[in-house]
C-alpha cells in the first residue's frame, strides 16, 4: 500500500497469476518494529507495502465514531466491505478525509485490537489485503501475513523484541510526535494487546511454522532491514 490506493473489496485480483508474485510476510506483536523494516525492505526491493494493521485500524476509528459495538460481527464486516482507503505518500485518506494521525492514536490501536479479535471482520478484509499482491511483489506486515492471509509467502519473519524495549520506542515515537504518554501506561496497554492478539481464537499472533524468528531487541532498524534482505536474496 506504498503511495498506491486500495483496491476496494470485491474488485477483481490485480493479476490472475498473482501466485506467482513474490511475497515477503513479515509479523510479529505491536511495536516490535515490522512497519519501519516492512516499509524500508519494499523499497529496497522495489515492491509495494501493505500496511494490515491500518487496515484493523481503520475499523477500529469508524467503529469508536460511530458507535459500533466493537464486537458485533456483522455491522463491522459491512463497514470492512465498504472500505476504500487510500495510502498516498504516507498519509492515510478515507472518503477524502486525511485520517493518518487519527489511526495512531492508542485508543483507536485498542480498539483495533479489539475489532481484530471478530471473525466475521477478519473474513471481510481478507480479499482486500490479498489484492495488494501485484508485480513485482509485496512486503506485508502483520499479524497472520504468514499464517493465513499469504501462507505460501517465500520469506516469513517473525519479528519480535521484549515487550519494555517495545514500549520505549512506543514512547520515543509518540514524545517525537508531540503527544504526550508514560511508560508504565504504555508498558501496561502493550502487554494487554499482546495478549489479546496471542490468545483470541481467529489468527492468533503466532510465528507460522516455517518463519523466521528474528529478535530486535538489541538491534537497529538497518539491522534488521539488512538480515530480511540478505535472508530474501539468499531463497
Ligand atoms: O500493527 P498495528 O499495531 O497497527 O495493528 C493494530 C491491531 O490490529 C493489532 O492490535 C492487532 C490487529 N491486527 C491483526 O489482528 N492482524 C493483522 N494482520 C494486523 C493487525
Amino acid at each position: 500500500m506504498n503511495a498506491a490506493p486500495v483496491s476496494p473489496a470485491g474488485a477483481a485480483p490485480a493479476d490472475s497469476s498473482a501466485a506467482q508474485v513474490p511475497v515477503i510476510a513479515i509479523d510479529g506483536p505491536t511495536a516490535s518494529g515490522k512497519g519501519t523494516v516492512a516499509q524500508r525492505v519494499a523499497a529496497a526491493l522495489g515492491f509495494a507495502c501493505l500496511d494490515s494493521g491500518a487496515l484493523y485500524r481503520i475499523v477500529g476509528l469508524l467503529a469508536l465514531e460511530r458507535d459500533t459495538d466493537l464486537d458485533d460481527g456483522p455491522r463491522l464486516a459491512a463497514l470492512a466491505a465498504r472500505l476504500q482507503p487510500r495510502f498516498e505518500d504516507g498519509q492515510v485518506l478515507l472518503d477524502g478525509r486525511d485520517i493518518t494521525e487519527a489511526i495512531r492514536r492508542e485508543d483507536v490501536g485498542r480498539a483495533a485490537s479489539r475489532v481484530a479479535a471478530v471473525g466475521p471482520l477478519r473474513a471481510a478484509l481478507l480479499a482486500l489485503q490479498r489484492q495488494q499482491r501485484r508485480p513485482p511483489g509485496l512486503v506485508a506486515d502483520g499479524r497472520d501475513m504468514g499464517t493465513v492471509v499469504f501462507p505460501d509467502a517465500c520469506l516469513k519473519v517473525y519479528l519480535q523484541a521484549d515487550v519494555r524495549v517495545r514500549a520505549e520506542r512506543r514512547l520515543k515515537q509518540l514524545i517525537e510526535k508531540g503527544y504526550s504518554a508514560n511508560l508504565a501506561d504504555l508498558l501496561q496497554t502493550l502487554r494487554e494487546r499482546d495478549q489479546r492478539d496471542q490468545t483470541r481464537d481467529c489468527a492468533p499472533l503466532i510465528a507460522a511454522e516455517d518463519a523466521k524468528v528474528l529478535d530486535s531487541t538489541t538491534l537497529t532498524v538497518e539491522e534488521v532491514v539488512a538480515q530480511v534482505l540478505q535472508w530474501y536474496r539468499g531463497l
